[in-house]
């Protein structure tokens, strides 16, 4: 088996923008007297700006019209943008850089399959943007994660069958996603929280990709 495409995920992947993410929902929360905890925002990665604020409404206790929603969702991008534009080279993840040279020089396609609609501008501000072949994002779905759509989606865009791609996701929804896609996965982070996934590491520092790749020998 020969496998010719890297689909990776953005956040909590390539670059950790999830502490920007819980500032401005917990900022939004106290609009309405909620205080959302660390263990709350975990359980928001990987999921849409809409689901994330049904979850946060519904662990608040707090019934809001259509209406009210939709400028609580303006809000929270907002100043979600506003934390974002400070982004640079310097909060891409340790070893992340090194490895999509690796895999790059190795002739690999890699293709970005996220759920944010925000994943342009990270990727113009970090200057990551020049690795990728193919940008996949929330602008681009219609329905997020655990659903396969956005790496299928990807490997059409890359010219590629699932079962040739690699995806690489720190969320268990992303994980699933990938499966049903038909690709293989590695999980960036705790292996007893991405235990669906074929390999997991910890980070992409020292990570070998030639010795990661090869799912024939180890998996
Ligand atoms: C995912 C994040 O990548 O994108 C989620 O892990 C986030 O926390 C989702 O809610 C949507 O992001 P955005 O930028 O469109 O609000
Ligand atoms: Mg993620």
């Amino acid at each position: 088996m020969k496998y010719k495409a890297c689909l990776f995920d953005l956040d909590g992947v390539l670059v950790d923008t999830a502490i920007y993410h819980f500032k401005a929902w917990q900022q939004l929360g106290l609009n309405f007297g909620y205080q959302l905890s660390e263990e709350q925002n975990e359980q928001l990665k990987g999921v849409s700006r809409v689901e994330s604020l049904e979850r946060i409404l519904k662990w608040a206790g707090k019934e809001a019209t259509e209406d009210q929603k939709k400028k609580w969702l303006i809000e929270k991008n907002e100043h979600y943008l506003e934390l974002i534009s400070h982004m640079n080279p310097s909060e891409i993840l340790p070893g992340v850089s090194d490895f999509l040279h690796q895999i790059k020089n190795s002739g690999y396609v890699i293709a970005l399959g996220s759920a944010s609609k925000n994943a342009q501008i990270i990727l113009e501000k970090t200057e990551l943007i020049k690795w990728f072949d193919a940008i996949i994002d929330g602008n681009s779905v219609e329905k997020s994660k655990p659903n396969p759509e956005v790496f299928l989606k990807g490997a059409e865009a890359l010219n590629v069958k699932p079962e040739e791609c690699i995806v690489f996701e720190d969320a268990q929804a992303g994980i699933e996603a990938a499966i049903k896609a038909g690709m293989k996965t590695i999980g960036i982070g705790d292996e007893h929280v991405l235990d669906q996934a074929d390999k997991v590491i910890p980070s992409f520092l020292n990570i070998s990709a030639e010795k990661l790749l090869k799912f024939q020998e180890t998996v």
